[in-house]
């Protein structure tokens, strides 16, 4: 080739002794520094978008985590505050028999305070360890009702570790409490409350000495307002209600199944 039709910058190359391949490689790794510089730069920006990003999520976490505080708060207060003022209207009742009623219903509101509390103190889980919430509630049955009046009576808990959903846990609750209440006022003596496995769910009964039930004794039917709502509780869970009369002096026993 004459020396007039070769490009100039690669006489000036061959001029300087550098080879074709090594020029090549010199302005392809400026090329891909070059890329590498913008990409990095890109990713710079990415990643302070994401560090806002993440800062607006933990604000709004900290936020819903406080707002579920303030309702559990206001919960807990209004529902003491309902168990006060029916507490206060039974104490000011001149009737005994609606006193006596007024003083139930606080009880029974203060029930699912209690599974409220028991609830919170779990931070939230979709589940309930019921264990432990027997021992409170019977705990708590016992310094409310246990009386001078009725020194036979005393309540005993055995019952299994087992954790329980949440949709299950608060009407079992619920039932359990009417239960324990039942005993203690209808019943005498000893009163258990049983949670063990049975078949392939598990059984929570309830039972205690004295007072056989009446023959054909039928819950739905009867006046008051607890075995209606144990019936129906336990058809929610979709249980089975079971009753033992017990013979003279024997026990009388409640149970729910529940799978
Ligand atoms: N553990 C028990 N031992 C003996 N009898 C019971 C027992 N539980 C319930 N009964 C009988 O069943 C009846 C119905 O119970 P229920 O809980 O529905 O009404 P209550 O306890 O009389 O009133 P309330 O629950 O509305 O305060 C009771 O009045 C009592 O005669
Ligand atoms: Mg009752």
């Amino acid at each position: 080739m004459p020396l007039g039709t070769v490009p100039l910058s690669a006489r000036v190359s061959s001029l300087l002794g550098f080879a074709d391949t090594e020029r090549r490689t010199a302005a392809s790794y400026e090329r891909e520094l070059a890329e590498h510089r913008v990409t990095e730069s890109e990713l710079r920006k990415a990643v302070a978008r994401d560090e806002v990003l993440l800062r607006q999520k933990d604000n709004s976490i900290r936020q819903q985590k406080m707002l579920t505080e303030e309702c559990h708060h206001r919960l807990l207060n209004n529902l003491q505050m309902i168990v006060a003022l029916l507490s206060l209207q039974s104490r000011r009742e001149a009737n005994a028999e609606a006193a006596s009623r007024l003083s139930i219903a606080a009880d029974r509101v203060q029930a699912i305070a209690g599974l409220h509390h028991h609830l919170h103190s779990m931070d939230g889980t979709p589940t309930v360890d019921f264990k432990p919430y027997l021992d409170r509630l019977c705990r708590d049955h016992s310094t409310m009702s246990m009386s001078e009046e009725r020194p036979d009576q005393f309540l005993v808990v055995e019952a299994i570790e087992l954790r329980l959903p949440t949709t299950i846990g608060i009407p079992l609750s619920l039932i359990v409490n009417e239960l324990i209440t039942n005993a203690l006022k209808h019943g005498k003596g000893r009163i258990t409350v049983t949670l063990a496995p049975a078949g392939k769910g598990h059984a929570l009964s309830v039972s205690n000495d004295g007072s056989e039930l009446p023959e054909g004794f039928d819950p739905r039917a009867c006046k008051g307002l607890g075995m209606s709502l144990v019936s129906s509780l336990a058809e929610q869970i979709g249980g089975e209600l079971r009753i033992d009369r017990g013979d003279a002096g024997d026990c009388t026993r409640f149970s729910v199944l529940f799978a």
